[in-house]
């Protein structure tokens, strides 16, 4: 888990950006399309220029064709800032006790996007809140030198 002291600038704007995306990830979570499961998650996260957007999950009668909260704020800042978008840090709000960390596949896609020490805070309804590094969520993960590093 990451953690930070509490009287340092570093300490304090982190704990701003914490706040922030907490709270973007419960107000989106409330737009959860969740028929199913009934399990309403919300992500916010925030490019490496400091812009944010938000996803909920979206189900579907066919189950597996179900989008992830995570994914869908992804695809929303793809969209919107192309394709050298990078993510810095992302919250997830979940109503599970201890905050739920994303899916492995949600992870994979954010190693497409996110450097290893990218944040990634944890949330419930409860108001729990933990802090990781995408690499201690993720540790091996594959990324694009994986392809780049292989054998001819
Ligand atoms: N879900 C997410 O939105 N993110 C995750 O990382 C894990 C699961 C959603 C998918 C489905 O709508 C519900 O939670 C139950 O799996």
């Amino acid at each position: 888990m990451v953690t930070w002291g509490s009287n340092s600038k570093a300490g304090d704007l982190l704990e701003n950006l914490r706040k922030k995306l907490v709270s973007g990830a419960r107000d989106v979570s409330k737009n959860a399309y969740a028929p199913y499961s009934g399990y309403h998650v919300g992500a916010a996260l925030m490019t490496t220029e400091g812009n944010i957007f938000t996803g909920t999950n979206v189900e579907n009668s066919s189950y597996g064709a179900t989008i992830c909260a995570e994914r869908g704020a992804i695809m929303n800042a793809v969209a919107t800032q192309g394709p050298t978008m990078r993510i810095s840090a992302i919250a997830v709000m979940t109503s599970s006790s201890p905050p739920a960390a994303p899916c492995g596949e949600c992870l994979q896609v954010l190693v497409e996007f996110a450097p290893d020490e990218a944040l990634v805070f944890l949330a419930n309804q409860k108001g729990e809140v933990t802090t990781y590094s995408l690499k201690e969520l993720l540790p091996k993960a594959f990324r694009q030198d994986t392809l780049q590093n292989r054998h001819p």
